[in-house]
């Protein structure tokens, strides 16, 4: 893709400069889960987005902090969190990825009513399977999420793979002005009509850091969460193989990814086990390959004096499936969604221009089979009998690539353009090259109106998006 806004690799790495400690790889606060529910409060804060000469940046956060605080649970445990909301505006909390009950799906105005102004709203749910999963507001997402409302929902399994060190990097890549203040254009028709806002700044956990302290010999797993709008990654370890273990929180095979790319979209997760391969002293540079003429390094690994251990460890990398039904691919319903829209040079993307006109003048730039989000929320896209399994035949007939995300359920990605996938993975969001037809199969065991939309914010927003209804 060659039409993303230049990233400031000038800025991103003067910046990085002056910034030499490793806070990236503490755990964020941890908060256990016991009988009183821990509070979120969404509000205003500021932080130093970008490290000294640069000044504080004013962005939206959850107890203050961008991101929010890290919740941990062990799989199986209750989940209570208060929301509370110190916005000027109302807000929610969505689950992402995580299998709750309908009405603690956190969807303004469909699973629940906003929390106004001043409210709370008590979540409540069972942490069914483990892994990487992360929450935001599913209200306004495209400036509430844009301006840093969001954190990391880790579920520990019972029996982990065995590490080193565990680490969580939470990216996110924000549009700033030569000010250092987050740019004012949410929600531009230009953005939504291409490849959503993306911005001129990456972070980690909220922060520019120029070095990781890392050991030779060490083994971290790393589990990576994409709470950009818009920005895809396609991370390089340097010489490193990384190794996929968990995709969207769900166990796959172990594998090294084509390349040796970790390729992110927005709301996507990987785990990853990272064998540190390099000598003592050695330094290893992450880059963010995605966006060809775009390139940058992300940040530097660089290794202590001293070796940890000589060679890998060879400790298993196989994690434990969590309890999804399988669905029955050859008695499954099969159903056809298109996606159309966008712009391509100076042209609307449809395949029926002339019935979607109405919409597109009402604000509409993209269309789930040749309709926009205001019909999709006035009736759901499918409504699918309980218990029955199901194969969504996609095809994406735009010119831009779409994270396609599905509420309330993890699906099988089984083919992509006609051909079985490698790893038949488990996902909640499955990222859709232009042009890409992919497969995805499910058994709808969860009852109740479940979001399906890109997680492109400024997609979802300008009409990518719809509900589907398990009963
Ligand atoms: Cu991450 Cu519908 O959301
Ligand atoms: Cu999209």
């Amino acid at each position: 893709m060659t039409h993303a806004t230049p990233l400031s690799r000038r800025s991103l790495l003067k910046a990085g400069a002056a910034f030499a400690a490793a806070p990236i790889l503490a755990p964020l606060a941890a908060a256990a889960q016991t009988s009183a529910p821990l509070t979120l409060r969404a509000g205003k804060s500021s932080t130093a987005l970008r490290p000294a000469p640069y000044g504080l940046t004013d962005v939206w956060s959850y107890n203050g902090s961008t991101p929010g605080p890290e919740i941990r649970v062990k799989q199986g445990e209750r989940v209570r969190i208060m929301a509370s909301n110190a916005l000027d505006e109302p807000t929610t909390i969505h689950w992402h990825g995580i299998r709750t009950p309908n009405a603690m799906d956190g969807v303004g105005g469909l699973t629940q009513a906003p929390i106004e102004k001043g409210g709370e709203f008590l979540y409540e749910f069972d942490a069914l399977d483990a892994g990487t999963f992360w929450y935001h507001p599913h209200q306004r997402s495209f400036e509430q999420v844009g301006r840093g409302l969001y954190g990391p929902l880790i579920v520990e399994e019972a029996d982990p793979v065995q590490v080193d060190r565990e680490v969580t990097w939470m990216l996110d890549d924000w549009r700033m002005t030569n000010e250092g203040q987050l740019d004012d254009s949410f929600g531009s028709r230009h953005d939504a009509a291409h490849g959503g806002r993306i911005g001129n700044t990456v972070t980690i956990n909220g922060e520019i850091p120029d070095r990781i302290a890392v050991q030779s010999g060490e083994r971290i797993r790393l589990r990576l969460i994409n709470a950009a709008n818009a920005r895809i990654f396609g991370l390089q370890f340097g010489g490193l193989s990384p190794v996929v273990i968990a995709m969207d929180g769900q166990p796959v095979t172990p594998h090294t990814p084509p390349d040796e790319v970790v390729v992110l979209g927005p709301a996507m997760r990987v785990d990853l086990i990272l064998d540190m391969s390099g000598k003592a002293g050695d330094t290893t540079i992450v880059s963010d390959i995605f966006y060809e003429e775009l390139e940058y390094e992300l940040v530097k690994l660089a290794y202590g004096p001293t070796a940890l251990r000589d060679a890998a460890p060879d400790w298993p990398m196989t994690l434990t499936p969590n309890p999804l039904s399988e669905p029955d691919i050859a008695a499954a319903t099969r159903h056809q969604i298109v996606f159309n829209g966008g712009m391509m040079g100076q042209m609307m993307m449809g395949a029926d221009r002339g019935a979607m006109m109405e919409q597109i003048r009402q604000g509409s730039m993209w269309f789930i089979n040749g309709k926009a989000a205001m019909d999709h929320l006035a009736a759901p896209l499918l409504s699918l009998p309980l218990g029955s399994s199901h194969i969504f035949e996609m095809e994406n007939s735009t010119g831009w690539p779409h994270p396609i995300h599905f509420h309330g359920h993890s699906f099988r990605v089984i083919a992509r353009n006609g051909r079985p996938t490698p790893h038949q993975e488990w996902q909640d969001t499955v990222m859709m090259a232009p042009e890409e037809r992919v497969e995805i199969a499910f058994v709808a065991d969860n009852p109740g109106d479940w979001m399906f939309h890109c997680h492109i914010l400024e997609h979802q927003a300008a009409g990518m998006m719809g509900f589907v209804r398990v009963e």
